[in-house]
């Protein structure tokens, strides 16, 4: 099934043009990121494009924040750059671009005053506030690396990331808004900074005060920051980076479980998030772009900030959540602000779609023209309720698969141009080449199901980890040489179109939010009363994937490890990584050689009780019923 396409406006991209870019990206790569370079403002335009030694557009130099700001002051100065709904229905800011670099230069010189230069790594740690976007385009004005560190980390997980990036300063708040919940931003941090400040470099704390809400401050050390920023000046000047200086740096998950601190430079990320922002979202004079993402992952960096802002788009920032204080609250804001575009996850979208239809129904959706979808596998039901409920039929609905290390949007329908078909995130964009190999690594043809790979270069991906090249060549280069390894696997249809059917490493996908199991494994390893544990995901009607954790007690253990297990996950990774399920075992499944069989694992998690194949590998079969009548017991 596919769908025909429905704008009322004519589209930036024809079936032909995407085409055309297609082949052109072909023949001739070098000449054609040369020219897509061109969007940006280069104080020394780059000569080459791709360069496997020295990366991105190497010859060029530029400033990320200038290309978000300074350069729309002339044609769009008093254009609004940014409007922040809070959660107060009646509290809203418009900010204009003139209004955004002043706010902007004001962080950045209180960054200064503090010594923030080149290279040094600031971390920020805050809700949804104006001040978020300020900061990293503050820390980019000055050529500091920012680390956005994700509101839903615990301390030990916010420790651990402080400690590898070895970030000088922090910019948080006082709370956080949750409905009338207050999260404690402060308070976490200041229990990170608390937990092994040997391995810290951190000298100075930044404090935005979201509310009145009283914190601790440390005399020597914290600070509020709107004094600071309102006895600042408006100006600051631009440091002008080489195209490959990090941008920034973001944590994210793998199989193994120290934290991965992906390193995105500057000109190709940068060129790659305008390029992706105005091709797949269809890109026009006086949309309102809201994309639902935290700043603390990925999406937010690229689709919230880069993205739009380069392309000198009119950006929403929701403090709040989808149906606080009631049901329907995304779409009265989305009518308020009238947005022409909205990009938000599957998980959010089936929790809407619960509620009824007659809640959207109640508001005016009609500015909508592109709809768009991140982070995991969007289901048939979903997409239909999303395309007809909320799009009326008559918008592009785009379901966007690419990761943290892609910098942007990989493989995605292009509104005008690729026909969507429900469910599969289609064609890559010009000048990407997806492959799909077999088990040995060998290529496929036509259509396939296989390992998805990347074949060529591409200006969005990822220069590096932090601090571990070594982890970045094996993780995605080595394991099929000559190819950049996804961790995804995907189908091919004879179409060519691509449907991604999930990860193949072992990393859980919950909510789009990315667990590696050895990352729950390692923090319950650390607990005297658990020997061994085995993380796993299995299929969650509401949240794409739920966590699932078997558990081996020590044998002194006291009864409780079950709900130890639990407040041992939340203290040291974070809330959000919680299980649906855990089941306290005798032992688990393992070959000969001691590897844990994740595969019998979800199955049996999954509530099946036979077909698991030939058991005679394990060393002790005989668990298997035992797990089973565990699980079974569970209910
Ligand atoms: C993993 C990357 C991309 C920004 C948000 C998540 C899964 C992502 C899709 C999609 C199916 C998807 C993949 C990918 N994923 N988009 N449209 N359809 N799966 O970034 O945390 O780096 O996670 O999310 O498994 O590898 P991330």
């Amino acid at each position: 099934m596919s769908v025909s396409f429905r704008s009322e406006r004519p589209n930036r991209l024809s079936p032909e043009a995407h085409r055309s870019l297609t082949e052109a990206a072909q023949r001739d790569p070098e000449r054609y990121w040369l020219d897509e370079a061109a969007r940006l403002s280069w104080v020394n335009a780059p000569t080459r494009a791709i360069d496997s030694e020295h990366g991105w557009f190497a010859d060029g130099t530029l400033n990320a924040s200038v290309n978000c700001l300074d350069r729309h002051l002339e044609t769009r100065g008093e254009q609004v750059a940014l409007i922040w709904q809070a959660e107060d229905a009646s509290h809203v800011v418009h900010m204009t671009y003139r209004d955004l670099h002043a706010q902007v230069c004001r962080m950045a010189n209180v960054l200064k005053a503090q010594g923030v230069g080149r290279g040094d790594r600031v971390a920020i740690h805050l809700p949804s506030v104006i001040e978020g976007i300020v900061s990293m385009l503050a820390c980019a004005r000055l050529g500091a690396i920012h680390v956005v560190l994700f509101g839903g980390f615990s301390a030990e997980a916010i420790a651990d990331r402080l400690a590898d990036s070895g970030a000088i300063v922090v910019i948080t708040a006082n709370v956080g808004r949750r409905g009338p919940k207050r999260i404690p931003f402060k308070a976490t941090m200041d229990a990170a900074l608390a937990l092994r400040p040997d391995s810290l470099k951190v000298t100075r704390v930044f404090v935005v005060s979201v509310t009145d809400d009283q914190v601790p401050m440390q005399e020597d050390r914290d600070s509020f920051l709107s004094g600071l920023m309102d006895a600042s000046s408006t100006e600051c000047a631009a440091e002008t980076m080489a195209s490959n200086d990090p941008l920034f740096l973001l944590y994210t998950s793998g199989s193994t479980g120290k934290p991965k601190g992906v390193v995105h430079g500057t000109g190709g990320y940068l060129s790659w998030a305008s390029y992706t922002h105005e091709i797949v979202f269809d890109h026009q004079e006086n949309d309102v772009f809201w994309c639902t993402a935290d700043i603390g992952w990925i999406t937010g960096h690229s689709y919230v900030v880069y993205g739009p802002l380069s392309n000198g788009a009119t950006i929403l920032l929701f403090e709040g959540m989808p149906s606080s204080p009631a049901p329907g609250r995304w779409w009265e804001v989305l009518q308020t602000h009238k947005v022409t575009t909205f990009y938000t996850s599957p998980t959010a979208i089936r929790a809407l779609m619960r509620e009824g239809d007659d809640i959207p129904a109640r508001y005016d959706l009609s500015t909508l023209r592109v709809l768009g979808t991140v982070g995991e596998p969007i289901n048939h039901e979903a997409w239909a309720w999303f395309n007809d409920v909320i799009g009326q039929k008559r918008c592009a609905l785009v379901d966007t698969w690419w990761q943290t290390e892609s910098g942007g949007i990989l493989i995605s329908p292009v509104p005008g141009a690729v026909l969507e078909k429900p469910s599969s995130a289609t064609l890559p964009l010009p000048g990407i080449q997806p492959v799909l190999l077999d088990e040995k690594g060998a290529p496929l043809e036509g259509p396939a199901e296989g390992v998805l790979c990347i074949d060529g270069a591409w200006p969005g991906r990822a220069l590096t980890i932090w601090n571990d090249d070594a982890l970045f060549q094996t993780t995605y280069l080595k394991p099929y040489p000559g190819h950049y390894f996804t961790g995804d696997g995907a189908r091919r249809d004879e179409d060519g179109y691509y449907w991604i059917t999930g990860r193949v490493d072992d990393v859980i996908n919950v909510s789009g939010h990315r667990i590696g199991s050895a990352e729950i494994e390692d923090a319950l390893s650390c607990e005297h009363a658990i020997a061994e544990s085995a993380a796993i995901g299995i299929p969650h009607d509401l949240k794409g994937q739920g966590l699932v954790v078997y558990v081996v007690a020590n044998e002194t253990a006291d009864p409780d490890v079950q709900k130890l297990a639990v407040s041992v996950i939340a203290s040291k990774v974070g809330r959000y990584a919680v299980p649906e399920k855990v089941y306290v075992v005798p032992d688990l499944p393992k070959t000969r050689s001691g590897k844990t069989v994740r595969r019998l694992l979800r199955k049996i998690a999954c509530g099946e009780t036979n077909g698991f194949g030939d058991l005679s590998t394990l060393a002790d079969p005989e668990i298997v019923p035992v797990l089973i009548k565990i699980v079974q017991g569970h209910g």
